[in-house]
């Protein structure tokens, strides 16, 4: 549920904007807002039902500093900080940097992020409600990102698998990727002790219930899921591969080629997403907020 909203942006003038839905069933672009600019609550409730409906949404044209970006996520309740603080932005925990850019040998951001299909955060007993993603630097081709539907995945989703679902949990790890030999290139750097016990291993329900639009979703991802509850090995495996092949069909994705100054935001309840990947002799950068949610039911 968004927060109450600030004192000050109550009073603010309202600003004319357009909500205007993409050909695909996912998304929208909303032209005409400034978010450096405080919201008043109807503008806001505004944004906010676009978020619920079209489940992405990408403010076009925006400037806006680090600690506004900080402050419009708020809005919508509180904010994670990821467990690789070498990625924050400084004086701006808050602020995950999502970059494949290196400086003096160092990888100034997390190079890849978003490599296979996830919804953010999954991995924690509360995963994120929606993530906001902010263009800093894009390259001239690549770097797209995709989000796929998984209210339609579950709507949509064969009789045999959902008799083989429904009731079940799976379970989450930050760290599946780590150790299926998948940090070849080096981008996640080791964890310490202290990491580790931040992302100890979670199960949630691969059927959820959006807590604001009453929908079910399919809620697992091949970024962070690694087995379902209760199975044999070889039948989870054999379960989740369909689950994962039927949530990104091509009718339930969106595929978003950033322009400059877009801000995208998206809901993590209703959307697993997925970085497109972007040639290595290009510079990308974007700044990610993350705000928290719900635990899954
Ligand atoms: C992410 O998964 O949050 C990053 C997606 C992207 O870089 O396109």
């Amino acid at each position: 549920m968004p927060a109450a909203s600030h004192a000050s942006s109550e009073q603010a003038p309202g600003q004319p904007f357009d909500v205007r839905p993409f050909a695909e069933k996912v998304g929208a672009e909303i032209v005409g807002l400034d978010l450096s600019r405080p919201l008043n609550d109807a503008d806001f409730a505004r944004v906010h039902q676009a978020h619920l409906d079209y489940h992405v949404v990408v403010f076009r044209d925006q400037h806006i500093t680090p600690q506004q970006q900080i402050d419009f996520s708020r809005r919508f309740g509180v904010l994670q900080i990821h467990v690789l603080k070498q990625f924050l932005l400084a004086h701006h925990p808050e602020i995950l940097i999502v970059s494949n850019i290196v400086e003096n040998g160092q990888p100034v951001g997390l190079g890849d992020a978003g490599k296979y299909w996830h919804s953010d955060l999954s991995y924690k007993e509360l995963p994120s409600l929606g993530s906001m993603l902010y263009a800093q630097e894009l390259p001239s081709e690549g770097g797209d990102t995709l989000f796929a539907d998984m209210h339609l995945a579950w709507d949509t989703l064969p009789e045999h698998l959902r008799k083989a679902v429904e009731g079940l949990s799976a379970v989450h790890s930050y760290t599946s990727r780590y150790s299926h030999g998948h940090n070849a290139d080096n981008w996640r750097p080791t964890l310490s002790a202290e990491q580790l016990a931040q992302v100890a291993v979670v199960s949630h329900p691969i059927v959820r219930t959006h807590p604001e639009n009453g929908r079910k979703a399919l809620f697992v991802s091949e970024g962070f899921t690694t087995h379902i509850v209760g199975l044999p090995e070889d039948e989870s495996q054999a379960i989740l591969t369909e689950l994962y092949a039927h949530s990104v069909r091509p009718e339930g994705v969106y595929r978003h080629k950033w322009q400059e100054n877009d801000m995208v935001f998206w809901d993590n309840r209703s959307l697993i997403h997925l970085a497109g990947g972007t040639p290595d002799h290009l510079r990308r950068r974007l700044h990610r907020t993350t705000i928290q949610g719900d635990a899954p039911f």
